[in-house]
C-alpha cells in the first residue's frame, strides 16, 4: 500500500502501462477474444418489476448488430479474420468489447432482495446471491445500487496493459449513461467511486484476477419495493456464470495493472477528502468567446430516447461543412451539468479544437463553465496537427471534424488527496463526461466518435494545456456522415427502420 501522496503505482502505470498500446491490429491473436457477455444458467433467469426492465435496457442494453466495413484495412496482411460483426450497447466501448458488466444490488422491485447480474440479451436478471444489500458495499442510504464491474480478460487480448484505461472510461461512461436514464425517468443516482470493493466481489462471488467492481451508482426515488413474484430462486452462495462465459483470471500477466488495481484499494472509506475543482486559467482580453445558451436540454426525456437510438461511433467520414455555434454551445455545455456523487464534473475540464464553427476562429479552446464561453489557449489551423496515424486516418477522415472535445484531469493534485486509487477515480469522472457530451452531440443532430488514440503527450502540446491537466481522451463530432458499416436493430423497445438513410450533405 503508497501513501495517499506517492501514488507510486498510479504514476507507474502512466508512465510505463498507459504506454503500452499494441499499435499493429494484425499482431492481435483474435482467436483469444472472450464473449462480450457473461451469462449464468439461463434458466434461473428471472424479470423485475416496472420501471427496472426499461432502465436497464436503455443504460445498457444492446441496440444493435453491426457488420463494419473496414474497406482497404482488411487487404493487409493479417488482417483478413479480422471480425467484422458484433453486438453493440448503448454506450460505446474501447474497441466495441463491452468491458463493463452491470449488478442491480438491494431492493429489486418485483424480486426478493438481493444481488443480480443484467443479462441485457435475455433482457433479464439472473440471480447470484440472495439477502446482498448496497450498505454490505458501504452504500448506506440507499435501497437499490447498480454496481458497475469491469472484466480485464475482455480487452487485455487486444490492448494488454493499456486495456484498464479504456476499462476506468468504459465504466464512467456507462455510469454517466446510467445517471442520465435515471434523470430522464424522473427518479436520481449518486455516483460512489468509493465504495468496499473487497466486500463487493466476496458478496457477489467475483475472481478479483479476472473481473473489478469500479463504480456503482445508488438509485433514488423508486417507489417502494412490491413484494417479490414467486418462482424468484433465492440463493445462499454466489451463483456462478456458465464456463464459456465466466471471466478469465488475466491480471497476473499485466504487472502495472495488478500493481495498481492492488494498490487502489487504499483511498475508500468515508469522509476521505477530494481534490479541489478544477478551473481553467486566466484568459487574455479578446481571447474569450461567449457562447449562446445551449439549445433546450439535449437530455430531456424524449431528446434522450432519440439520442440513445442515434449515437454510435461513426465509421466513416464526417460530413462536409461546419457545424452551428448553437451546436457546439449545446455539445460543450454537456460538461456543465454536475450530478450527486464523490467525483463530479468540476474534476473534468473540457478542452475543445475548433475547425469549423460559424462564428468561432479556428484554433484550441478551453471551456469555462461558470461564464459558459471558450477561452482561447492556441490560435490557428491546428487540423494537421491531430492528423491521426493509419488505420484511423483511413477510416475516419477526422482532419474533417468540425470540432474535437477533449476532457482533462489532474492526476497530481488527486493523488494527493485520494493516493492511487485517483487513476480510476478521474478517468470514471471523464467518461461520464464523455458520455453526456455524446449524447448531447447525437440529439443535437451531429455525428462522433470517442478515441484513445493520440499519445496525450502530443494531446496536451496541441491544446496547450498547462503542464497539470493531462487529456483523457478525445471526441471527434461533426455534421452528420456516411456510416460505412451497416447496423441491423436489436432491442425490442426500438422500431426504427431496418436501414437508417444516412445523409452526405
Ligand atoms: C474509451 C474508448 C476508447 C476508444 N478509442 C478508440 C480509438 O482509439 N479509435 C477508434 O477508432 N475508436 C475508438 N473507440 C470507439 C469504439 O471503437 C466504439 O465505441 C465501439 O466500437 C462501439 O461502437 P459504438 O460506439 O458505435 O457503439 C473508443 C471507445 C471508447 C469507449
Amino acid at each position: 500500500m503508497t501513501h495517499a501522496r506517492e501514488a507510486a503505482a498510479a504514476r507507474r502505470y502512466l508512465s510505463e502501462g498507459e504506454r503500452l498500446q499494441p499499435g499493429n491490429l494484425a499482431r492481435v491473436d483474435w482467436g483469444r477474444k472472450l464473449p462480450a457477455v457473461k451469462r449464468y444458467p439461463p434458466r434461473a433467469a428471472v424479470r423485475p418489476a416496472d420501471p427496472l426492465p426499461a432502465l436497464l435496457r436503455d443504460a445498457y442494453g444492446w441496440t444493435r448488430y453491426q457488420w463494419d466495413d473496414w474497406g482497404q484495412a482488411t487487404s493487409l496482411p493479417g488482417m483478413a479474420n479480422l471480425a467484422l460483426g458484433r453486438p453493440l450497447r448503448a454506450v460505446p466501448s474501447g474497441g466495441g468489447l463491452s468491458s463493463s458488466e452491470l449488478y442491480p444490488v438491494g431492493e429489486v422491485p418485483g424480486l426478493p432482495s438481493g444481488a443480480y447480474h443484467y443479462d441485457g440479451a435475455a433482457e433479464a436478471l439472473d440471480p447470484v446471491r440472495a439477502n446482498v444489500t448496497p450498505a454490505d458495499l458501504g452504500l448506506d442510504d440507499t435501497p437499490l445500487a447498480l454496481l458497475i464491474t469491469s472484466v480485464f480478460g475482455r480487452v487485455s487480448f487486444k490492448y494488454g496493459e493499456f486495456g484498464y484505461r479504456l476499462q476506468c472510461l468504459d465504466a464512467g461512461l456507462l455510469a454517466g449513461q446510467i445517471l442520465a436514464v435515471l434523470d430522464a425517468a424522473g427518479l436520481g443516482g449518486r455516483l460512489h467511486t468509493r465504495f468496499h470493493d473487497e466486500a463487493a466481489e466476496e458478496r457477489l462471488g467475483l475472481t478479483p484476477t479476472a473481473e473489478r467492481p469500479l463504480v456503482a451508482v445508488a438509485v433514488r426515488g423508486l417507489p417502494p419495493a412490491a413484494p417479490a413474484a414467486p418462482g424468484a430462486v433465492p440463493l445462499a452462495a454466489p451463483a456462478l456464470p456458465t464456463e464459456h462465459t465466466r471471466p478469465p483470471q488475466v491480471l497476473d500477466t499485466m504487472p502495472h495493472t495488478r500493481t495498481l488495481c492492488a494498490a487502489s484499494r487504499d483511498g475508500t472509506g468515508p469522509g476521505a477528502p477530494l481534490p479541489p475543482p478544477l478551473v481553467p486559467g486566466p484568459a487574455w482580453p479578446g481571447d474569450a468567446v461567449a457562447l449562446p445558451p445551449p439549445d433546450a436540454d439535449p437530455l430531456r426525456p424524449d431528446a434522450l430516447a432519440v439520442a440513445r437510438r442515434e449515437r454510435r461511433s461513426l465509421d466513416g467520414r464526417f460530413g462536409v461543412g461546419p457545424i452551428t455555434l448553437a451546436q457546439a454551445a449545446t455539445v460543450i455545455a454537456a460538461a456543465r451539468h454536475t450530478w450527486e456523487g464523490d467525483v463530479g464534473s468540476r474534476h473534468v475540464l473540457l478542452y475543445c479544437l475548433v475547425n469549423d464553427v460559424t462564428g468561432v476562429p479556428r484554433g484550441a479552446y478551453v471551456y469555462d463553465p461558470a461564464g459558459h464561453r471558450l477561452l482561447r489557449t492556441r490560435e490557428g489551423d491546428l487540423r494537421e496537427e491531430m492528423w491521426l496515424p493509419p488505420p484511423q486516418r483511413w477510416l475516419l477522415g477526422d482532419q474533417r471534424c468540425a470540432m474535437a472535445v477533449y476532457p482533462a484531469g489532474d492526476y497530481a493534485a488527486g493523488f494527493a488527496a485520494c493516493g492511487d486509487r485517483w487513476y480510476q477515480m478521474q478517468n470514471i469522472a471523464a467518461g461520464a463526461v464523455a458520455q453526456r457530451v455524446l449524447l448531447a452531440a447525437a440529439g443535437a443532430g451531429l455525428s462522433s466518435r470517442i478515441m484513445c488514440a493520440a499519445a496525450p503527450a502530443d494531446v496536451a502540446k496541441l491544446l496547450a494545456l498547462p503542464p497539470a491537466h493531462r487529456p483523457l481522451c478525445e471526441i471527434l463530432i461533426g455534421p452528420r456522415g456516411h456510416n460505412v458499416a451497416y447496423a441491423q436493430p436489436l432491442s425490442a423497445g426500438d422500431t426504427w427502420p431496418a436501414r437508417t438513410p444516412e445523409v452526405t450533405p
